[in-house]
């Protein structure tokens, strides 16, 4: 292979973060994948927009045709959000032949099972790391690090801007508009923030986890939700009075016949591990059978830190592509064998 060529889905906090890591880690991604990596073109809504990024070339297109049809683009990373123009995209590309990243949750809540289908039909790889907890690599850690031991429950901050709010009304005072519209001008929240505030972003997150933690899809409409918009200040000190701080967490629960999962505000008390994840930062606790209690910490959203698990899978499409084992990878396998016991 004597270079690895990318179509870029997204030009904005995240597709930014991507073009910044290829281009400034090429020393590392060389030694990695052992040949050039580099993004041929990227589609975006707006091509007359001032972008605040270095782009050397015309690379910029307003047609997804442009990519999803160029034979030389090896790899699509879809970072521009949104559901059923997403979901078409990727199965162009899949069917194209290319192998697919994406940071897209709201996506792979909803038609994951059926592109990852597409994905193993087509000998792609399909990887969604960055979808949960930004930065933090827990999906392969469940579906890896985790692959001999039978999950019991998760449960944990998975939403960056719903914890930027609570922390910085609870510590700083703040009101919740500002906050969030902080959180927004951060590049933490979604392009639509009701989906983070309202507890849907988390209930998306959860209910991956859940589909592979549990090795069983779980469906959005399985989780009970509610968000942190009606949460006061006053709320918040109250509780702080109490000895606890109030999180948005997601529970995902598996007892011997049912599976229970919940996102809601929880109060936690202060001397719990979670209750000193601040900010935009994101906390999964997983307990195990074997293994017992894990729990894995870090950025949950934001430029550079979910550029990071991008990119990451990116490595291992090109490993994949190395090896000529793409379509092989280790998160379809587990999440496959649920799609054909349901068809069972
Ligand atoms: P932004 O809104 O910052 O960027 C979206 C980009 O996609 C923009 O460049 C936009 O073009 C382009 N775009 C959007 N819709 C279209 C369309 N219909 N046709 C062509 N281009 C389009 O989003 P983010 O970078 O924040 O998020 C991207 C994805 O990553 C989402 O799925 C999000 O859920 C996910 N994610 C985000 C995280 C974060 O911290 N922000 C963390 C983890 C996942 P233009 O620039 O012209 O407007
Ligand atoms: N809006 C999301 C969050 C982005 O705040 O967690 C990361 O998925």
């Amino acid at each position: 292979m004597e270079s690895i060529s990318v179509g870029l889905l997204g030009l904005g906090t995240v597709g930014s973060g991507v073009v910044q890591i290829i281009d400034e880690h090429q020393d590392k991604l060389m030694h990695q994948v052992g040949c050039k990596v580099s993004v041929k073109k990227i589609l975006v809504r707006t091509l007359s927009k001032d972008r605040n990024i270095y782009l050397n070339g015309s690379r910029l297109t307003d047609d997804p045709s442009d990519i999803l049809n160029d034979p030389s683009i090896d790899v699509i990373i879809e970072v521009m959000g949104g559901i059923e123009h997403t979901r078409n995209y990727i199965l162009q590309a899949l069917q194209n032949k290319k192998h697919v990243i994406t940071a897209n949750k709201d996506l792979m809540a909803v038609h994951g099972s059926e592109l990852l289908q597409v994905a193993l039909e087509n000998k792609c790889d399909l990887f969604y790391e960055a979808s949960v907890a930004g930065g933090i690599p827990i999906l392969r850690s469940l579906v890896e690090g985790l692959a001999s031991d039978r999950i019991k429950k998760m449960m944990g901050i998975v939403n960056g801007t719903t914890n930027y709010i609570l922390t910085k009304m609870s510590q700083e005072g703040r009101e919740y508009g500002e906050v969030l519209h902080e959180a927004q001008d951060l590049g933490y929240a979604e392009a639509d923030p009701t989906s983070d505030v309202e507890g849907l972003d988390a209930a998306r997150k959860i209910a991956i986890l859940g589909t592979l933690g549990f090795s069983m899809k779980v469906d959005l409409d399985d989780v009970s939700v509610s968000g942190i918009s009606n949460v006061s200040k006053e709320d918040l000190e109250y509780c702080h009075q109490l000895g606890y701080t109030m999180k948005l967490i997601g529970i995902a629960d598996r007892t011997e016949d049912k599976v229970e999962i919940s996102v809601q505000p929880t109060l936690v008390p202060h001397s719990h591990p979670l209750a000193a994840v601040h900010n935009e930062f994101n906390a999964v606790y997983v307990y195990g059978e074997a293994v017992g209690e894990t729990m894995f910490y870090g950025p949950g959203a934001g430029k550079l830190p979910t550029a990071t698990a991008v990119v990451s899978d990116l490595v291992e499409v090109a490993k994949n592509m190395r090896l000529g084992v793409n379509g092989n990878s280790v998160i379809l396998p587990q999440y496959s064998k649920k799609i054909k016991s349901d068809e069972e």
